[in-house]
């Protein structure tokens, strides 16, 4: 038995919530219970190989969430609303979370959120992945859970997977194809956040009720490109796609993903100076790519 106390991490065999376990673990000064549907999975066997306790829970069964919060501390929170696409299912997870944290007492929550920007907007824009996770957040206030949200930024890593270089139809180059116009969009990579989470559990006083925007730093997608083209040796340019054309490429998330960049173009509150501090190692872009060259070798 550990004399640590026990930070529970959710979303533990994934990328936000597997660099929060590693930085805790690697920290020392928390004991980790990682969170998982299966406890089986190979990437759930890594964690306990690393030293965590890895427990079954399941964000669909209270029961099981109230199970791993006895004796803890803190929480690391994080929902996946890609898993479902609902709004309503990613706040009922969230709210159910929130209650039993303040059920059991946990003395510190991080969570995941984001901005509600349907009310910061007045309805104007929809973007149901923040909406959520914003109406989360104000809940976990309201009930006085001791909780810090953090804002990720969006990640680099969607540069190797959603947001891919494109080959151009009429030429040798490549694109990008982000709806912000000339604006700097921030980004952090996922693997960072363990190491930003980890600083701030460590700093409860400095953090309890406040919400922190987290970036690496803001390029424009221009800027995106350019550092591509260097790391790639091949040329990638903005193909400078408006919103309103962006949301009707047809893809199921297309429209939220334009609201998501007309939100993003209203800058929303992301301290990169902040994140460097909390993580002294948080990479640019560049130092990104150059460790994860070997993933756009394909294109
Ligand atoms: N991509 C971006 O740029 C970006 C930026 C900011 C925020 N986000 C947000 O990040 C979230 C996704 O996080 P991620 O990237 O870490 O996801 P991920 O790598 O796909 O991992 C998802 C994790 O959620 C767990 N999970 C899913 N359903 C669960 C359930 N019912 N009960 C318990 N655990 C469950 C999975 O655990 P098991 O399968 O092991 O149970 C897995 O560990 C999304 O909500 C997204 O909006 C993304």
């Amino acid at each position: 038995m550990t004399s640590k106390k026990v930070i529970v991490v959710f979303g533990a065999t994934g990328a936000q919530g597997g660099s929060v376990a590693r930085a805790i673990l690697e920290n020392k000064k928390f004991a980790v219970r990682a969170l998982t549907r299966d406890v089986t999975r190979p990437k759930a066997l890594e964690l306990r190989d690393l030293g965590a306790e890895v427990v079954k829970g399941d964000l669909n069964d209270k029961a099981s969430i109230e199970a791993a919060f006895q004796g803890a501390y803190g929480a690391f929170v994080v929902t996946n609303f890609w898993d479902h696409l609902s709004k309503e299912k990613e706040v009922c997870q969230g709210k159910m979370v929130a209650d039993a944290a303040k059920r059991l007492g946990l003395k510190h929550v991080v969570y995941s959120g984001l901005e509600n920007v349907k009310r910061l907007s007045g309805g104007k824009l929809e973007v149901p992945h923040f909406d959520g996770k914003g109406e989360v957040e104000e809940y976990f206030w309201s009930i006085g859970v001791p909780m810090t949200s953090v804002r990720l930024a969006a990640y680099f890593e969607n540069f190797l997977t959603l947001w891919k270089p494109a080959k151009a139809s009429d030429g040798d180059y490549y694109t990008l194809a982000l709806p912000m116009g000339d604006i700097p969009m921030d980004g952090i990579s996922v693997a960072d956040v363990g190491g930003v989470v980890s600083s701030i559990f460590n700093s409860p006083e400095e953090f309890f009720g406040k919400a922190v925007g987290l970036s690496a730093e803001a390029l424009t997608v221009q800027q995106y490109a350019d550092v591509l083209s260097k790391s790639l040796g091949k040329e990638v340019r903005d193909a400078k796609i408006t919103p309103e054309a962006y949301e009707k490429l047809g893809f199921p998330a297309a429209e939220e993903m334009a609201n998501m960049c007309r939100f993003y173009r209203m800058r929303p509150d992301r301290d990169v100076k902040l994140t460097h501090r909390l993580n002294p190692k948080v990479k640019s872009f560049s130092q990104f790519l150059a460790e994860n060259k070997g993933a756009l070798k394909g294109i």
